[in-house]
């Protein structure tokens, strides 16, 4: 299983659009793909709620909704078969939750928009993964997208250099369009959409689904797996 984690302590830079879409390719693609929201506002689950059931299935974990009656690893049991897990996170993540919802992920993706209070937010929220969360830069990990953004303006550039500067890869850019709003309302993803005005977006995802698909495999993984299978009800 492959544990992908869009997290950004800033809200409404895009962390939901970008997880439920990355949940609706791969499951259309035929991956067992499950979605784990940690955000309490639920709006990755509201996404899958509206997801009509003749679409390729995305199982739901709603980690956010706290049970006292089950363990916690339990209650964020993804289904054993699950190939993608795709993780949604709240804006202002403590340390500790960053920490927990970080740990053994392949890949850890921060929505950035192109402003100067964002970028500020981001290098912030940058250095607390590699800081706090310690998430080793040279495990190659982490990456950065640009959302709402136009290539070829000033506080793009901007964002270029910030990112060349922390050595971190900025792998995708992907534009201000309804198009996204339209597809989270159907509770579907931009690549489930057969109309030309979505052409242009679908390619933009590309080399965030290549940077993906190259992560290699982690090596906590089994130990991760145990855990879950070892997991017990509380009665
Ligand atoms: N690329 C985009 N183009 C247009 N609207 C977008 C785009 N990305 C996100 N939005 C809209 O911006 C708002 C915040 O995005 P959301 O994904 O909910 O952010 P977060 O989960 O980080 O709070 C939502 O209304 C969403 O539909
Ligand atoms: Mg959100």
């Amino acid at each position: 299983m492959k544990k992908v984690v869009v997290l950004n302590t800033k809200g409404g830079c895009g962390k939901t659009t970008i997880t439920t879409n990355l949940a609706a390719y791969h499951a259309a693609a035929g991956y067992r793909t499950t979605l784990m929201d940690y955000d309490p506002q639920g709006s990755s689950t509201r996404w899958l709620s509206k997801r009509d059931e003749s679409r390729p299935r995305v199982n739901g974990v709603a980690a956010f909704e706290r049970n006292t009656r089950v363990t916690r690893s339990f209650q964020l049991r993804a289904p054993l078969d699950t190939e993608y897990l795709f993780v949604d996170t709240p804006a202002g993540l403590d340390p500790h939750s960053l920490t927990e919802i970080t740990r053994n992920a392949h890949a850890v993706i921060v929505p950035v928009l192109p402003s100067d209070i964002d970028i500020h937010a981001a290098s912030r929220c940058i250095a607390d993964l590699l800081l706090i969360a310690r998430i080793d830069r040279r495990e190659e990990r982490i990456a950065v997208v640009a959302n709402r953004a136009r290539k070829n303006t000033r506080v793009y550039y901007a964002l270029t250099r910030f990112l060349n500067s922390l050595e971190i890869p900025f792998v995708a850019t992907f534009r201000d369009t309804q198009n996204y709003i339209t597809c989270f309302e159907q509770g579907i993803g931009i690549h489930e959409v057969q109309d030309n005005r979505v052409l242009r977006d679908r390619k933009d995802w590309q080399p965030l689904l290549d940077w993906i698909h190259s992560r290699k495999a982690n090596p906590m993984q089994a130990a991760f797996q145990g855990t879950i299978r070892s997991s017990e009800t509380v009665s």
